[in-house]
């Protein structure tokens, strides 16, 4: 069922569990998801970036290919076509795709363009029933193109932007994008508990879930986080899988080069990295 993320995440926030956001590739990874989500009886995000949408020549073939897949699938779960990190573009683009929810991220604007912008999105995604993310700070790394210097919000500004109406709220905490570097300090809690005290009720979003160790991932949940996002980690998982069935030489037995065959092991391993996220998360049988 293809559902805006709304009240997913208020169920989640007021149950003090995550629904996962797990960003897609090409159809292997949203089988994999959508199949697991389903498995697990979970709600689950399924995050577009804009480079992984034009990978996939177009958010209207993404929109087509996870409406079809749900009802080919018989996937009953709510599910959420979300796009990450939109521009202002984008997050029209996505709209007029069929998307059912949006992100608008506006935080590398002055806070008063992220406002006016973000105020517009608001009001246009609501009106035709899609839910909506915005951003404060920055979420540090890069992904796809978008490089944050992983400044933490100043939960002011976070609670102007929560004030417009959105639906889920991204603020900087320290988190980064892609792997954390031995150095990283951890999530800021400290910013979290002040953001989360000025906000009141939003379900915050924790992005950069790859890497976070499991007390943080418990303790971002207790403060207030509903939906986290991952993406690097079933890259890293579908890869290390790959290489071994290659290195293993199995591609050259029988019909091992068989893309069906070539590509089951990483469809396994990303399966295998969305239940242990289910699970961490909290969102299993909650559908
Ligand atoms: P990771 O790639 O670090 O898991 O981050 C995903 C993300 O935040 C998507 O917006």
């Amino acid at each position: 069922m293809l559902v805006s993320a709304k009240e997913m995440l208020q169920k989640a926030r007021e149950g003090k569990y995550a629904v996962g956001q797990f960003n897609i590739n090409n159809l292997e990874w949203t089988k994999a998801v959508l199949l697991t989500a389903e498995e697990m009886k979970s709600p689950v995000i399924l995050g577009v970036s804009e480079g992984a949408g034009k990978y996939m020549t177009g958010f209207g073939t993404v929109a087509a290919m996870v409406k079809a897949m749900i009802q080919e699938l018989n996937i009953t779960v709510p599910v959420a076509l979300h796009l990450d990190h939109g521009t202002y573009d984008g997050c029209y683009k996505c709209i007029k795709a069929g998307f059912s929810s949006i992100m608008f991220d506006g935080s590398h604007y002055p806070i008063a363009e992220n406002v006016e912008k973000t105020t517009e999105l608001v009001h246009v995604a609501h009106k035709l029933g899609l839910s909506i993310e915005a951003e404060v700070g920055s979420i540090g790394g890069e992904e796809d193109g978008v490089v944050g210097m992983g400044e933490c919000a100043d939960p002011n500004e976070c609670k102007m932007i929560a004030d417009l109406g959105v639906d889920m709220l991204a603020a900087g905490i320290g988190n980064i994008h892609g792997k954390y570097p031995a150095n990283w300090p951890g999530l800021s809690f400290e910013t979290l508990a002040a953001v989360n005290e000025k906000v009141g009720e939003m379900p915050l979003v924790l992005h950069g879930g790859t890497g976070i160790p499991e007390d943080m991932i418990k303790k971002a949940i207790s403060l207030g986080v509903a939906k986290i996002n991952v993406n690097t980690e079933c890259q890293l998982s579908f890869a290390a899988a790959t290489r071994e069935y290659i290195e293993a030489g199995k591609d050259q037995q029988g019909k091992g080069y068989d893309p069906r065959k070539l590509l089951a092991p990483g469809f396994e391993a990303i399966k295998a990295t969305v239940r242990e996220k289910i699970e961490l998360f909290g969102s299993a049988n909650k559908a």
